[in-house]
């Protein structure tokens, strides 16, 4: 099969097309035959050698955890899929590898595509999606209440718009003069201009989902009425390791973690890491989501997948609206 193959850790082009065996099934696997799968911030991170001493995979491996096509085997304790279903999914840091024609992917982490959704929308979901709903879940009741997402317009704020709207929460999302009009469009009821505005300028919040980390995350644990939280995606881990190396940085990261903890307890208010949990079952309940049209997928480019190399230069530049799609021939 063809597959984008990390060999070294480093730019864009280290990642190369290559022709490999398909993977192996395990017992409760499902190979599927792709036709998308999605670019996250993590792959480019991942690429570059930052996470290695959290999430540890071999090289050369298949980067890619995101991504949609149709069950062409099952192993032999699968039960509740069979050869023929169009699937979306997204697995664990354990075992990836969506930029390929061929994945092995556990039953646990897999749903049904909607139908109303192609490859390409279905592929655009899982893991911000999962993300979303993860941080979301971190307030267990979310009616009326005011939640700040910093960045709007990503692959997680642009879902993390609508999963809160649905929830009855009152969303303020940051945005650009250049992407205010998709965030408005997603239903954010108040846009923040993160180049001009000032979170003093509004309300305290009772939720903010930190997508930046610091020095930016600083400024949240002052807007955050008590007895409110921050959901922080983000780990420090890749920018701490950058400046200090692999064991300093990653260790200095999961320090500042704990630091921003107790921080956030002194002020009466809870600080949570979000890592987004592989799961099917939420995953099933996104597609219902979807399906209905209460969840609407934002693509901004779709490379193909001898084109990756651009494509994670792009996503890398910051700049994409929704998500980056490779798309699998
Ligand atoms: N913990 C987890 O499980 C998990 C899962 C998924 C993602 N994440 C993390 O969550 C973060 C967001 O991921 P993503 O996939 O949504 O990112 P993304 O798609 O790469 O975000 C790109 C968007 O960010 C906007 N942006 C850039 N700088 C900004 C700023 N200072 N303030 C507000 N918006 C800004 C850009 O708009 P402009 O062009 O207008 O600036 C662009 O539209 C990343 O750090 C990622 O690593 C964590």
């Amino acid at each position: 099969m063809q597959a984008v193959l990390l060999t070294r850790y480093g730019a864009p082009s280290t990642l190369s097309l290559q022709t490999i065996a398909r993977p192996e099934l395990r017992p409760n696997d499902l190979l599927v035959r792709l036709r998308a799968a999605a670019l996250n911030p993590i792959d480019l991170k991942l690429r570059q050698g930052y996470l290695r001493l959290l999430i540890r995979n071999r090289l050369p491996h298949v980067l890619g955890l995101d991504g949609a096509g149709d069950v062409v085997a099952v192993g032999k304790k699968v039960r509740d899929f069979q050869v023929g279903d169009a699937v979306f999914f997204s697995p664990d840091h354990k075992r990836f590898g969506s930029y390929a024609q061929y994945i092995a992917v556990d039953q646990r982490f897999v749903a049904r595509k909607p139908e109303n959704l192609d490859y390409r929308q279905a592929a655009s979901l899982p893991l911000c999606a999962l993300t979303a709903h993860d941080a979301l879940a971190v307030t267990a009741d979310l009616r009326g209440k005011r939640v700040l997402l910093n960045v709007g317009s990503g692959g997680v704020g642009t879902l993390a718009i609508q999963l809160a709207k649905q929830r009855g929460a009152n969303v303020t999302a940051s945005c650009s003069t250049r992407t205010r009009s998709l965030v408005e469009r997603l239903g954010a009821d108040t846009l923040f201009d993160y180049r001009t505005d000032t979170l003093d300028n509004h309300p305290p919040f009772d939720l903010a989902i930190d997508m930046l980390g610091h020095p930016a995350r600083r400024a949240l644990f002052k807007r955050i009425n008590r007895g409110g939280a921050i959901a922080s995606l983000v780990s420090g881990v890749p920018e701490a390791v950058e400046r200090t190396g692999l064991y300093r940085g990653t260790l200095s990261a999961i320090a500042g973690l704990v630091a921003d903890w107790w921080r956030a307890r002194r002020r009466g208010i809870r600080f949570h890491n979000v890592v987004r949990k592989a799961d099917g079952r939420t995953l099933a309940k996104i597609a219902e989501l979807a399906a209905r049209e209460q969840l609407k997928p934002v693509i901004d480019r779709v490379f193909p997948l001898a084109e990756v190399a651009e494509a994670h230069a792009y996503l890398q530049s910051g700049r994409a609206q929704g998500k980056v799609l490779l798309e699998i021939p």
